[in-house]
């Protein structure tokens, strides 16, 4: 799920049926939704013990910027990662 505004595309949950992962999926989907003329920039974050988020989003070319303390269910601190087409540097 995700919310795009102004080229701007929060990603705010992205799951993959237990059943079905390690086999592309999450990552084909998220490359065709980032391949879309309309998303400039994209933002999302990711508690900083997901293994399986960061690799995905690494592996896309999102950049982690700062640590959420207690970000996640108010316990667990996250990444806010970004990636943006031209590969500028984000004025918060
Ligand atoms: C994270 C999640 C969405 C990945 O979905 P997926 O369809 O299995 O992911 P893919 O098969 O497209 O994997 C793409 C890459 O992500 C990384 N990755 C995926 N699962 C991984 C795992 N269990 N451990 C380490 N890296 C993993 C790998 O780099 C992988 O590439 P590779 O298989 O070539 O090594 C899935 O594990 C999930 O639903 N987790 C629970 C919800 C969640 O944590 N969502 C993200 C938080 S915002």
């Amino acid at each position: 799920m995700g919310l795009l505004i102004n080229g701007d595309l929060d990603i705010v949950s992205i799951a993959t049926d237990p059943r079905f992962r390690r086999r592309g999926v999450a990552r084909k989907l998220l490359a065709h939704v980032l391949d879309q003329a309309s998303v400039k920039k994209a933002f999302l974050e990711v508690a900083v013990d997901n293994e399986a988020g960061l690799n995905l989003y690494d592996g896309l070319g999102f950049q982690r910027e700062y640590v959420r303390q207690k970000y996640c269910q108010r316990t667990r601190d996250a990444w806010v990662m970004m990636r943006s087409e031209m590969g500028e540097n984000v004025v918060w």
